[in-house]
C-alpha cells in the first residue's frame, strides 16, 4: 500500500474512506471484542511504576532532544528520564553519542550543567581525570600511582544513541532493535514531510501531578474533546470522524478530520508550509503516536509535540516542543507567540484534569476503566506495555486481558 516516498495516492484515499466509515457507522464493527476493564491499579501501584521503569522506559527507544540543541563539537545536554543522567554530546567527528554522566573513578557527574558546550576535554571535578568527546578516557591525575592501568577500559559507559532525521533517541538497552527499524511502521508515512528540515522552535516542560499513564491515555484519543476542549480542538475536529490506526511495536495514530474542509487555522497564515504537505495533513489533524511516549500531531506549517515522561508513581513531566521549517537566518517568526500560546492553552485544558484525576482514582470507588470503539488506541498501548514489561511479571490482577491483535494493520 505504501511506497517509499511516504503517504501515496492509495494510502491516502483509504485513510480518507476511513474518515468517512467512522463518521457514517453507528456501532463498533461487529467483529471488534468488548474490551475487559484496564485494571485500576495500574494507575497507583508502586510495583507496576517499578516494573514499567525498568523493563518499559529503561528498555524503549526515547526521544531525548533535536540536533538543534546540539549545534557544534562539544555542545551537550544532559537528559534526566532515563535510570540515570545520560550526556547526550556532539563528538569531534560530528557524531552525536550519549554517555552515563558517571565518572569511572568514584562516580562524580562529569559534567554539572544541564546543557552547555565542553572544551576539548571534559574534566571531572572531583579528581581531575579528563575525557575527550567521544568518552574515552584522556588523562588521570597522578598517574604514577596506579599500577597495570588500562584507561582504554575506563570511558564513560555508552549508552545507545540513534537518530530518526534530527531527532536524537536513547535507549538504555543494549540489545534493542535499531532505531529505524523500531519506527518504522510509523515513519513510512512520515517520509515524505522534510523531517531533515525541522528546526525546533520552542520547548516547555511541565511538572503535572499524576501517573505517566494518566497522560498518556489522554493523548490518545479524541472522546473528551468536546468537554475539555470545547472553544479549541472541538471547535475544529469532529472527533465522531476519527479513524484509529494501530500499528506494530504500540504505535498508533488518530486521524481527526477538521469539521471544514476549507478550514484554515488563523494562527498559521502567513506562515511558510513543508513541502510536500498531503490532503491527509491539509484537511486533518494526524496525531501519530510513538510508543510509549511521543506524540506528534503533524500540520502543514509545524509540528507540535508532545512527550511524557514518569518521575514518580504520581508525579510526571509533559514537554511540548514545536518543529517547523527551517526559517533560515534570524529570529523566528513573530507569529509564533501566539501559535504556541494556542498550543498550551489545549495542553493547558488537558493537564487541569489530569491532577484531579489522578486524586480522584485514588478513591475505592475507580474499579478500572472500560473502554469503548474509538478508545483501543489506549488499550493497544497498555498491551504493548505488557508485552515488553512481560505479563508474567506483574501480578495477575495488573495484567490487561484482551487481545487486539487482530486490529493491527
Ligand atoms: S570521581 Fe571523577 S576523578 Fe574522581
Ligand atoms: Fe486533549
Amino acid at each position: 500500500m505504501t511506497g517509499a516516498a511516504g503517504l501515496d495516492e492509495a494510502t491516502i484515499a483509504d485513510w480518507i474512506a476511513r474518515v468517512a466509515a467512522e463518521r457514517a457507522r453507528t456501532a463498533p464493527p461487529p467483529d471488534f471484542p468488548a474490551l475487559p476493564d484496564i485494571p485500576a491499579a495500574r494507575y497507583t501501584d508502586a510495583e507496576c511504576f517499578a516494573l514499567e521503569r525498568r523493563l518499559l522506559w529503561q528498555r524503549s527507544w526515547l526521544y531525548a532532544g533535536h540536533i538543534d540543541q546540539l549545534p557544534e563539537p562539544g555542545s551537550y545536554f544532559v537528559w534526566r528520564h532515563g535510570s540515570a543522567p545520560i550526556v547526550v554530546m556532539r563528538g569531534d567527528d560530528g557524531t552525536v553519542r550519549a554517555f552515563y554522566n558517571t565518572c569511572r573513578h568514584r562516580g562524580a557527574p562529569v559534567v554539572r550543567d544541564i546543557a552547555g558546550r565542553a572544551g576539548p576535554t571534559l574534566v571531572c571535578g572531583y579528581h581531575g581525570w579528563s575525557y575527550d568527546r567521544q568518552g574515552q578516557l584522556r588523562g588521570v591525575t597522578e598517574r604514577r600511582d596506579w599500577r597495570d592501568f588500562d584507561a582504554s577500559c575506563r570511558g564513560l559507559v555508552g549508552v545507545r544513541c540513534e537518530a530518526y532525521a534530527n531527532f536524537i533517541f536513547v535507549n538504555e538497552d543494549r540489545n534493542a532493535e535499531a532505531l529505524a527499524d523500531f519506527l518504522e511502521p510509523v515513519t513510512r508515512y512520515l517520509r515524505h514531510l522534510p523531517f531533515g528540515d525541522l528546526r525546533l522552535v520552542n520547548r516547555r516542560e511541565i511538572e503535572v501531578r499524576c501517573n505517566v499513564k494518566v497522560l498518556v491515555d489522554n493523548f490518545l484519543e479524541a472522546y473528551h474533546f468536546k468537554l475539555l476542549h470545547p472553544k479549541t480542538s472541538d471547535r475544529i475536529f469532529d472527533n465522531q470522524g476519527t479513524s484509529v490506526h494501530l500499528w506494530r511495536h504500540g504505535h498508533s495514530m488518530m486521524l481527526s478530520p477538521n469539521r471544514r474542509d476549507d478550514w484554515v487555522d488563523p494562527g498559521t497564515i502567513g506562515m511558510p508550509e513543508m513541502p510536500r504537505v498531503t490532503a491527509i495533513e491539509r484537511h486533518h489533524n494526524p496525531s501519530y503516536g510513538l510508543f510509549p511516549n511521543l506524540i506528534l500531531p503533524v500540520s502543514p506549517s509545524g509540528i507540535p509535540c508532545v512527550t511524557l515522561w514518569p518521575k514518580t508513581v504520581r508525579t510526571s513531566v509533559l514537554e511540548v516542543l514545536w518543529f517547523a521549517p527551517d526559517w533560515g537566518g534570524g529570529p523566528r517568526n513573530p507569529l509564533w507567540e501566539r501559535r504556541i500560546a494556542n498550543f498550551d492553552r489545549i495542553v493547558d485544558e488537558d493537564i487541569q484534569f489530569a491532577e484531579p484525576l489522578q486524586e480522584s482514582i485514588e478513591s475505592p470507588g475507580f474499579t478500572g476503566v472500560p473502554l469503548s470503539y474509538q478508545e483501543r488506541r489506549l488499550y493497544h498501548w497498555h498491551a504493548e506495555v505488557d508485552r515488553r514489561i512481560g505479563a508474567q511479571h506483574l501480578a495477575p490482577a495488573l495484567r490487561v486481558r484482551g487481545d487486539l491483535a487482530a486490529f493491527i494493520d
